[in-house]
């Protein structure tokens, strides 16, 4: 893995980090590359007609379209009809819960380490078609998913399992291809919430042996969209919702409403080609980033870090969730606010049942700090000085 990570150079690719701002809430959402920005001001000002016609401008905007479709598919080692761009991974998911066909009477594994998009669709599922939902988890200290807690609930009677490849609160990255592998062997359909990887490592959808996979790209230094993969496979469960007279062969022509945002869609290769051979070098820096942060509030008594304290790029993320004893998480993000330019962010982060359920935490939840690649050591460190000070 290459260590070195050029993150001057990556900076100057954001406008919006030439701001006297520390943007440490990127697990809500990134900043978006000027390129990106550049590229829909281009697309609105010189080809925004409406898809599928013949005449030279309309031409244009059709091959943009297909690149941004191509390109989006590609990246995460996906055929092109095998995804579907949408508004977001929470509407994507719902698309998918209202065309899912399951055998009416059957099971559904949910795991409680999870945002709540990557639940409710599959209630609503469970409520449509008289399904028995199974809860999975994974207690404190472990917090982990692995295929050993999730064996006891499989039966042949389980034919959907969904959970996440990163929790927004606890950062650790799960195995999904070991889980998707004892998924697959009970002959159940694998779904994944990639929003929180996609952000700090490749994805490749193939390699994790997911059915359904799906992440947005607003956290990816793009534009407010988000990517359902499906299976061809696993689209053999999918009943096509478009009107009669649409094609129903693609995952498109299946779950994407009249088409997807189209300046958007075309920014996408902008991004993608940021990306490409991006993520060692991301990853290496990340684990640096984690590491000054853990080594803080790990030597401290009165901090619980809910999640691995490990900084090894291989075990997390660097999106890390703690409480204080004595201090509100509230208390802690709005004293920091004022004495600095650090932008964090305290709650459940809609992984309510996470909180609430599993880490027994009150209202206000945790305090997180979400960094992404193009945080720098200095800022962690200045936050490390900030939270001396407000910390007791
Ligand atoms: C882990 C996770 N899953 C899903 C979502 C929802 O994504 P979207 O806003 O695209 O629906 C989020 C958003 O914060 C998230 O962090």
């Amino acid at each position: 893995m290459s260590d070195t990570f050029d993150v001057a150079s990556a900076r100057e690719r954001f406008p919006a980090l030439k701001q006297d701002q520390v943007y440490l809430d990127n697990a809500g959402g990134s900043q978006v590359l000027g390129q990106v920005i550049d590229s829909i001001s281009q697309y609105l000002s010189k080809t925004n007609v409406q898809l599928g016609a013949s005449y030279h401008t309309g031409q244009i905007s059709n091959t943009k379209y297909e690149e941004g479709y191509q390109a989006a598919a590609k990246y995460m080692n996906a055929g092109r009809d095998e995804i579907v761009l949408g508004a977001s991974t929470t509407q994507l998911f719902m698309n998918l819960a209202t065309a899912l066909t399951i055998p009416p009477g059957s099971e559904i594994i949910l795991s409680k380490l999870e945002h709540e998009t990557n639940v409710k669709p599959w209630l609503y599922l469970a409520d449509r078609l008289n399904l028995t939902v199974k809860w999975w988890v994974s207690e404190k200290p472990n917090l982990k998913l692995t295929p050993e807690n999730l064996k006891p609930l499989l039966s042949p009677n389980v034919k959907f399992v969904a959970c996440t490849h990163v929790s927004n609160i606890l950062g650790s990255i799960h195995d999904v291809k070991a889980i998707a592998d004892v998924v697959h062997e009970a002959g159940a359909l694998f779904c994944v919430d990639g929003v929180s990887f996609a952000p700090h490592r490749a994805v490749d959808v193939k390699a994790f042996g997911v059915d359904f996979y799906a992440f947005s790209w607003y956290k990816v230094y793009g534009p407010h969209i988000s990517v359902l993969y499906a299976s061809t496979s696993a689209q053999e469960h999918v009943k096509p919702l478009p009107h009669y007279f649409n094609p129903t062969k693609t995952l498109e022509d299946k779950l994407g409403f009249a088409a997807s945002n189209y300046e958007n869609v075309q920014a996408l290769p902008t991004v993608i080609s940021y990306l490409s051979g991006a993520f060692p070098g991301i990853a290496a820096h990340e684990a640096r980033l984690q590491k000054i942060l853990l080594d803080f509030l790990t030597e401290r008594k009165d901090v619980t870090v809910h999640g691995s304290t490990s900084s090894d790029a291989a075990v997390r993320v660097p999106t890390i969730a703690f409480t204080v004893e004595g201090v509100s998480p509230k208390t802690l993000v709005l004293e920091a606010e004022k004495r600095s330019n650090y932008g964090f962010r305290w709650g459940h982060f809609y992984s309510k049942r996470l909180c609430d359920e599993v880490l027994g935490l009150g209202p206000e939840g945790v305090a997180r700090v979400s960094m992404v690649h193009y945080n720098t050591e200095e800022e962690i460190r200045g936050l490390v000085e900030v939270l001396k000070e407000v910390l007791p």
